[in-house]
């Protein structure tokens, strides 16, 4: 089979360094990446440091509105599709990439796998969650990380071919370390660091970092603490910071983004992860760092049920307070599959 997947996102990166190499063992891969991210730190650093091949084309869409930036891969992939005729399109999560490429498929007719179907927030204002919706109901294969995800489209009327395969994320978590087992990562080293010292912080999505009052209120929280807190900055915050001139405190570190392996060695360090990320939510869980996340929902709903995430919000009482209390359960269910996904995926696909 020939499969185009497509790519742009950092959290994209990660979930095709899970699957392409499997596909390409046995099919033909076109990997698309549309430029939605391009700094290095957000896309190029991905390619060094992950297990995943080079794209075959970048569309170079770059930042813009929702409309400008959609419209423009939307037009890039429907050329690669038409040239390249394949049997499936790819998509993962659920981001401006994941709708484009969904869109352009639909279009001419070509089948489209999802990987991370039938997640929901329930919260139209999120730009992902129209993306799923969409997404969800163009699919032709919807591989789901989840129970909570099928249930979820089958309340949508979505039950043909809806398969439940576990995260992909969870088979990169895992070989991510092995890698570090046999060679560590230095960031802690780099960064002063040692482990259970330190907080580890993202923020980046648009409830956030677009809401002066819930940015302020992150931000208040994380200068309230009384622990080092070390804050990869995605390049959406960092810019918001430095126009409002945000004052952060000594204590906050704010340092560029890390790559894969790094993040995955500050995660297993920390004492705690505060973020509004997804996917850092279940890398705490399965890295046994408690989470506490600076949303009032989650797609991930069986962190929480199983006593290892909170939902504190965009509240600084509420996050200090939670810093100083949360005590996580002692025990930790295997959540979002067995590591291997990806096999999964490859299977259903073919
Ligand atoms: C996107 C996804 C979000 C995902 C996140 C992962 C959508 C609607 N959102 O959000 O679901 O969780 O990626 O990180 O697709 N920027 C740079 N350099 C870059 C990339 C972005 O400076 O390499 C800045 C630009 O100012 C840009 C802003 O970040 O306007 C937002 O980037 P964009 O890709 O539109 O959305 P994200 O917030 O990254
Ligand atoms: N990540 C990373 N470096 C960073 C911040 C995050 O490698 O500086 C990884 C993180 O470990 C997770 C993924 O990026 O695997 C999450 O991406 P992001 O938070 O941007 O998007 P989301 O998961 O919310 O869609």
């Amino acid at each position: 089979m020939k499969i185009v997947s497509i790519i742009g996102a950092r959290p994209q990166f990660i979930k095709a360094a899970a699957l392409s190499h499997v596909l390409r063992q046995h099919h033909h891969e076109f990997l698309v990446h549309t430029g939605q991210h391009y700094d290095y730190a957000m896309s190029g650093i991905f390619f060094d440091g992950l297990d995943l091949p080079r794209p075959d084309v970048n569309l170079g869409v770059g930042s813009g509105s929702h409309g400008a930036q959609t419209g423009a891969m939307l037009k890039g992939v429907e050329e690669v599709l038409l040239a390249e005729r394949p049997d499936y399109l790819l998509v993962y999560g659920d981001t401006n990439s994941t709708l484009a490429g969904a869109l352009a498929a639909s279009k001419l007719g070509v089948s489209i796998a999802h990987v991370e179907a039938g997640l929901r927030s329930f919260n139209r204002h999120m730009p992902e969650e129209i993306n799923r919706l969409v997404v969800d109901h163009l699919s032709d294969l919807l591989l789901c990380p989840s129970d909570t995800a099928v249930q979820n489209l089958g309340a949508e009327g979505i039950t043909r071919n809806v398969y439940l395969v576990g995260d992909v994320m969870l088979d990169v978590v895992n070989w991510a370390k092995q890698c570090l087992a046999t060679k560590p990562s230095s960031i802690l080293e780099r960064l002063n660091l040692s482990k259970q010292s330190y907080l580890l912080a993202t923020v980046h999505r648009s409830e956030n970092t677009d809401d002066p009052e819930n940015l302020s209120q992150i931000l208040h929280g994380f200068n309230a603490l009384d622990e080092l807190v070390v804050f990869p900055v995605h390049p959406r915050a960092m810019k918001v910071i430095a126009e409002a001139r945000y004052r952060i405190e000594p204590h906050v570190r704010l340092i560029d983004p890390v790559g894969y392996l790094d993040m995955v060695s500050l995660t297993s360090g920390a004492r705690l992860v505060l973020t509004d990320s997804g996917g850092l939510q279940k890398e705490a869980f399965w890295l046994g760092v408690p989470c506490l996340t600076l949303r009032g929902e989650t797609e991930w709903v069986e962190t929480v049920e199983a006593g290892w995430n909170v939902l504190v919000g965009a509240d600084s009482a509420r996050i200090v307070e939670a810093v100083h209390s949360f005590v996580p359960r002692s025990s930790r269910p295997p959540l979002y599959g067995n590591g291997f996904a990806a096999t999964r995926c490859l299977e259903l696909l073919t």
